[in-house]
Order: structure tokens, then sequence, then C-alpha cells
């Protein structure tokens, strides 16, 4: 079993970035499972698969393999052979995943391979359901968040940093109205691990959480 650290929380509390950063500090491999769950989306979207219909997504699966590779320390997701790792971070690929993710045979598709993954490696692993769902015994736990406001604010500069045109108000909407659905889906919602530390980070910069993971990481080892 690897060490494994497990990092929950809502869309743009900074999962991924910090994630990334203590990963790559700590040696360990990272493991982005909002990516695994963005690359079905995709295929969703380009096969003309409503995201209601449950029929035609449990059909779909079986068509569906998804892989996690790495080069350089970077997390590649494969889907059906293909890295799409830069065609899931859309909007619309998005909102799909939202939708889609609530699914329980979307879940399952999905639970196994993130199971393997920390078994055989030491993983910092983040996702919505992972300190309450895929790795109940993650020798960490942390449930990262920030305000609304301040998650709408980075997501902005974010995306017009990419070129994109959406208004502030537009980005705080789709933020409220996705916290909403990943909090109160009946199969793995999100929510706070009794046992995970609670870090709000609207006002703390990337280096400082970092930080505070890799000390939580030391002070678990010693003890
Ligand atoms: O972390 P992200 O924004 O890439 O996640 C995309 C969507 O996938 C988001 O709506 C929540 C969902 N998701 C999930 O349900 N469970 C996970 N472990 C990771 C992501």
């Amino acid at each position: 079993m690897g060490f494994n650290i497990a990092i929950d929380g809502p869309a743009g509390a900074g999962k991924s970035t910090i994630a990334k950063k203590a990963a790559a500090d700590l040696g360990f491999i990272y493991v982005d499972t909002g990516a695994m769950y963005r690359a079905l989306a995709l295929y969703f979207i380009r096969n003309g698969i409503d995201g209601a219909d449950e029929e035609a997504i449990k059909n779909a699966l079986t068509q569906i393999s998804v892989t996690l590779q790495y080069s350089g320390g970077t997390q590649q997701v494969l889907l059906n052979g293909e890295n799409v790792s830069d065609l899931i971070r859309t909007e619309e690929v998005s909102r799909m995943t939202s939708v889609t993710s609530a699914l329980g045979c979307v879940r399952e598709k999905l639970l196994s391979l993130q199971q393997d993954m920390a078994a055989a490696h030491d993983v910092i692993m983040d996702g919505r359901d992972i300190g309450t769902n895929v790795l109940p015994n993650a020798d960490i736990k942390i449930y990262l968040t920030a305000s609304v406001a301040e998650r709408a604010r980075r997501r902005y500069l974010e995306q017009k940093q990419k070129g994109g045109t959406s208004s502030l108000e537009e980005i705080e909407k789709d933020i409220i109205e996705r916290d909403t659905r990943d909090k109160n889906r009946a199969i793995a919602p999100l929510r706070r691990a009794e046992d995970a530390v609670y870090l709000d980070t609207s006002d703390m910069n990337i280096d400082e959480v970092a930080a505070e993971i890799e000390r939580l990481y030391r002070e678990k080892i010693r003890s």
C-alpha cells in the first residue's frame, strides 16, 4: 500500500494546483480524479449522449476505457487510447461532468482504477469523495475550500488568461450551481470526512497551503 493523501473540496478551492505542487515536493504521484470524470463526459458529448439518459450512459460505459499516464510527473488522461488531457477543460465538459458524475454507474466505472493507483503508489489524490468513499483509510485527509467569491475570482482570472469571455457573475453562478449538485447528489456527495483536516484557502497562497500539507505529512510519518 502506498502512502495516501486524500484532498476533497469544491470547484475552484485550488485542489489541483496545490496537490500538484505538494506531490512534486514530496515525490508522490498526483491523481486528478476530476480528469477521469471529465474524460467520460467528453465521450458522452462526442457521441451525442444525453447526460440524463442513464440507460444510454450505461451502454456507452461498456465501450470506454479510461487510463492514466505520467510524463514528466504530469498526469495525462487517455480515452480509448487517445490523450484528451487538453480537451477536457472546457465549460461544456465541466457542465456535462457535473451531471454525469452523479450517476452510480459512472462512479463505479472509475472507483477500482482510483483505488488501484493508491494501492500501488504514494499518491495525492484529489476529488469530491476521496476521503469519504474512495480511500476511507487514507493516511491524511484534507478538506480544502474557500469562499464562493474567492473561488469565482480565481476561476475568472484563470479563464481570462486562456482567452475566455465569461463574466465574474456568470462564473460565480456556475460555481454555486455546481456546488449544489456536488453536495446534494444521492451517491458520493461532496462532504468533509469526519477525520479530514479543514483548510480554508481564501486568505492563503499556494505555497502556504502546500507547506501545510507537507507539514502534516512529516508529522504523520514521525508518529
Ligand atoms: O475537480 P473537477 O472540477 O475537475 O471535477 C469535475 C466534476 O467532476 C465536478 O462536477 C465534480 C466531479 N467529480 C466527482 O464527482 N468526483 C470526483 N472524485 C472528482 C470530480
